[in-house]
């Protein structure tokens, strides 16, 4: 969704004369039509979501084939209006639209950047549930972030590795991309036989017929857009369970199986131990997917499918496994805020790493790429809550946000820090998140005022002395 310039023009004086012409006392229960807002307002990125409806479901029936890279789609969503909408907005970058449907009916629209522009007819009232069906055909592009690194549509030698945070699902799926708007997704790949497709969720079925071999993926819990995964290519999968009863589904590129071996075996072990610090697992099945994605180059917490552009080691398999309760069950509502994501799944490994026999977290905090670093450092020179764009998957949201964490730890003890951390977990499980409601938490559970506490380690740029 973009904000400001035409579109929103656009928007509002369509929400004046919609309001001008049926303020008409004596009609109270007259819809009052006007569009959808074309964005949701994240200052780090305007474009994505889009307002005036609640998005359900998306039911992503594809067929993809490697050697020629053209993705043929068809997305159905499900949503539920929150105004009366003569128009509406998604957000998509994907390829040339076929046809588009809202229920039944053809309906007009267009494309302007990243926004698909639709116009419903009939009109949508609030309240109403209704279908968008968008088919499309092409190959989908690759993005690329403020950080120079990229996501979406990735084509590997084999298939394809679909990453897509902060931006990235607008590559492949007509959708509102935004950590508000979580739904529940059903993904139906048909690939060439021996390639496996791997999404988010339980495997519901794999049926192979004339050579072609089709995946259907369903991911109960709600989810945002920028954690969808349909990674796909030669894989070689095991499945397990945890000591708990989750099933753990592991597809790996099998160059990589060897050097993977080593943080495949220990996921289990990894959300055990988790779960008996964060509370329960939030999801009903887990696992990892281990790619050869080198122009990628870093992971991804994909919803109970972890994707990895190369052989992890413990600690980055720990670190995304971490996420799937700070970041995926509990979300959050504004970029600026990832060092909630970060730095607590940071915060996270750290734990892990002591666990199982390694440095301390009080010797990770003080290390050299931690409190260590000189007060001179370029490293103290970024807000840990407000990273900007180009920094948010820095060093500082990742490492100053478990820094803070542990601090914090040390500030209020260990009986209330991982109360805090557990009950943060439950109580915002599938739900939204921001800095503000942690500091309140915070205060909340040690009976002290942080906010002193929160502003020289989240707002204050320098290296903290006294806190
Ligand atoms: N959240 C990912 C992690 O586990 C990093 C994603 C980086 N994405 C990017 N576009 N640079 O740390
Ligand atoms: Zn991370």
């Amino acid at each position: 969704a973009r904000f400001g310039g035409a579109a929103l023009a656009a928007a509002l004086l369509t929400a004046t004369q919609a309001t001008a012409s049926l303020a008409a006392p004596g009609n109270p229960g007259e819809p009052r039509y006007s569009a959808g807002a074309p964005s949701l307002g994240d200052p780090y990125f305007p474009d994505q979501g889009n307002g005036g409806f609640d998005v359900r479901h998306y039911d992503v029936t594809f067929a993809y084939d490697p050697a020629t890279r053209i993705l043929d789609a068809t997305t159905v969503i499900t949503a539920v209006a929150t105004q009366d909408l003569d128009q509406f907005d998604l957000d998509f970058r994907g390829p040339e639209i076929t046809s588009l449907k809202v229920g039944k009916h053809p309906a007009a629209f267009r494309r302007d950047g990243q926004e698909l522009v639709i116009t419903p007819r009939p009109k949508l009232k609030t309240g109403e549930t209704f279908t968008v069906t968008v088919a499309y055909k092409g190959t989908p592009p690759v993005i690329t972030d403020p950080d120079e690194s990229i996501e979406g549509w990735v084509p590997t030698d084999d298939g394809v590795f679909v990453p897509g945070e902060p931006q990235g699902a607008p590559a492949w799926l007509p959708s509102n991309d935004s950590p508000k708007d979580k739904a529940t997704f059903t993904f139906r790949a048909t690939v060439p036989e021996g390639v496996t497709v791997v999404g988010n969720g339980r495997l519901v079925s794999k049926t192979t017929k004339n050579a072609k071999t089709t995946f259907v993926w369903d991911s109960a819990e709600p989810m945002a857009t920028y954690l969808a995964t349909v990674t796909l290519g030669n894989f070689t999968v095991s499945e397990t369970t945890t000591p708990s009863g989750i099933p753990v589904y592991t597809a790996v590129d099998p160059r990589l199986v060897t050097q993977s071996a080593n943080a495949v075996a220990r996921i289990p072990d990894i959300l055990e131990y988790f779960s008996s610090v964060f509370g329960p697992y939030p999801f009903n099945t887990a696992g990892a997917i281990i790619d050869r994605a080198p122009d990628v180059g870093y992971a991804l917490e994909s919803q109970t499918k972890p994707i990895f552009s190369s052989a992890p080691s413990v600690g980055t398999m720990a670190h995304e496994l971490a996420h799937q309760w700070y970041g995926d069950s509990v979300s959050l509502g504004r970029w600026s805020d990832i060092w909630l994501n970060e730095g607590f799944a940071t915060y996270a490994t750290w734990l892990w790493t002591e666990h199982s026999g390694g440095a301390t977290a009080q010797q990770t905090f003080n290390s050299s790429s931690n409190y260590g670093r000189a007060a001179t450092s370029s490293f103290w020179q970024i807000a840990t809550a407000d990273p900007g764009p180009e920094d948010m998957f820095g060093n500082v949201p990742y490492n100053r946000g478990a820094m803070t964490l542990h601090a914090l730890r040390g500030k209020i003890g260990d009986t209330a820090f991982f109360k805090l951390v557990k009950d943060w977990a439950t109580e915002h499980r599938y739900g939204t998140v921001s800095t503000a409601d942690f500091v309140r938490a915070a205060e909340k559970v040690s009976g002290l005022d942080l906010k002193a506490f929160f502003d020289v380690w989240l707002y204050q740029k320098g290296k903290p002395t006294a806190w």
